[in-house]
């Protein structure tokens, strides 16, 4: 008997009238168009589409494309350390698979991406999660996390710039979660899928599999390149042994990624900083729209993200569900609530990621709920 639970967003997606709705809870910047792409790009996608063989790929994705993406984005490891995903949804089914066994305690932090919190349940692990702290930028509530690591304690989850609140941390804060986590012998799964959308004064850190033996890196065409027709996502580790394991469980899933997706993303791949720049700039241009409508709201409140293409969205006379559904039922417009998130704070995941947002974030932010 399977123990897959649906997830909150997708329920809520089917259950509620969401069909004709305007959403604005994606976490994604506004996806390209092809029109766009190759506006910005110069390349004749056709032409490249149409080059390509419709073959198979290997288990572990092209060599060239993996390459690629290690010279990118994780400079210091091997084409080997480093393998293909349909997508970072089956990254995470991967990694968590390949390391839990039943009764491993595993910690993670909320609000956020519930699948990262459900699959680790459904592969057998007791989740222990921690809230963010929201008085003071969403930060790591440092002491929990240090009176949560027992001998039990087998990984940490972590997904910086963060989903749903657009939270940082900084290299120094990285430090010494992998100073803590060494300690005890404790993987680290980091979900980078937004690492790229650093906002103004923001560092980037260094991708935690180049700094910890004991860690994977995940990242993703959808989020921060703003391609999620692209399935393509990967996973990198320094430890061969789990590369190998996560290999023989994607053999029972996708077996490769599309080749049609790892051919465009291998011509893509050298506009990351153009494609990286259009999404920036469409994110601090809503961010800023949203900050000054939120100046002295009464029922709105938000710690202003750092990174990542979303908001947290604080409700201060509402809860969060009645919020959504009036919305969406009045205004047609659908943002997340924070259930979705695991949290109980009262409040809603916005995107920042949308092209032309300003009357909609007016429509959302009247004042008369
Ligand atoms: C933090 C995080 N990780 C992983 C994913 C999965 O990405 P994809 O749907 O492209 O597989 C998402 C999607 O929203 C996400 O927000």
């Amino acid at each position: 008997m399977n123990t897959f639970k649906p997830f909150k967003m997708a329920s809520y997606s089917q259950n509620w009238p969401t069909n004709t709705a305007t959403v604005m809870h994606s976490s994604n910047p506004e996806p390209f168009s092809w029109h766009e792409l190759e506006a910005l790009t110069q390349l004749d996608l056709k032409q490249i589409l149409s080059d390509c063989p419709m073959a198979y790929e290997s288990t572990q994705g092209s060599p060239h494309l993996r390459e690629q993406l290690i010279s990118a984005y994780l400079p210091t490891l091997k084409t080997n350390d480093l393998a293909l995903t349909s997508g970072a949804q089956e990254g995470i089914f991967l990694v968590i698979n390949s390391l839990i066994e039943a009764g491993d305690e595993v910690l993670t932090f909320t609000p956020c991406f519930e699948p990262l919190v459900s699959v680790a349940q459904e592969a057998g692990a007791d989740v222990k999660l921690l809230e963010l702290d929201q008085n003071n930028h969403w930060s790591i509530p440092w002491q929990s996390l240090e009176n949560a690591i027992n001998d039990k304690t087998k990984m940490l989850i972590i997904n910086f710039p963060h989903n749903p609140t657009g939270s940082c941390i900084t290299p120094i804060e990285l430090e010494r979660l992998i100073s803590l986590c060494e300690k005890q012998g404790i993987w680290i799964f980091s979900d980078e899928v937004f690492r790229g959308l650093e906002h103004r004064n923001q560092s980037r850190l260094q991708s935690v599999a180049e700094l910890y033996s004991k860690s994977v890196s995940m990242g993703v065409m959808s989020k921060s390149m703003a391609l999620p027709g692209i399935r393509l996502g990967w996973l990198a580790t320094q430890d061969l042994k789990l590369m190998q394991r996560c290999l023989e469980i994607k053999s029972h899933l996708s077996i490769c990624q599309s080749s049609l997706d790892a051919h465009i993303t291998t011509h893509i791949l050298p506009f990351t900083n153009l494609i990286l720049k259009r999404n920036l700039s469409i994110i601090e241009s809503n961010k800023e729209i949203v900050k000054q409508m939120l100046v002295n709201h009464s029922e709105f409140r938000c710690s202003l993200p750092h990174g990542s293409a979303t908001a947290f969205i604080e409700l201060t006379n509402h809860p969060a569900e009645d919020f959504c559904i009036k919305l969406l039922k009045e205004e047609h417009i659908f943002v997340m609530p924070g259930p979705a998130f695991l949290t109980d704070h009262s409040g809603f995941r916005l995107t920042l990621g949308k092209h032309q947002a300003e009357p909609i974030y007016q429509t959302i932010f009247k004042s008369d709920y």
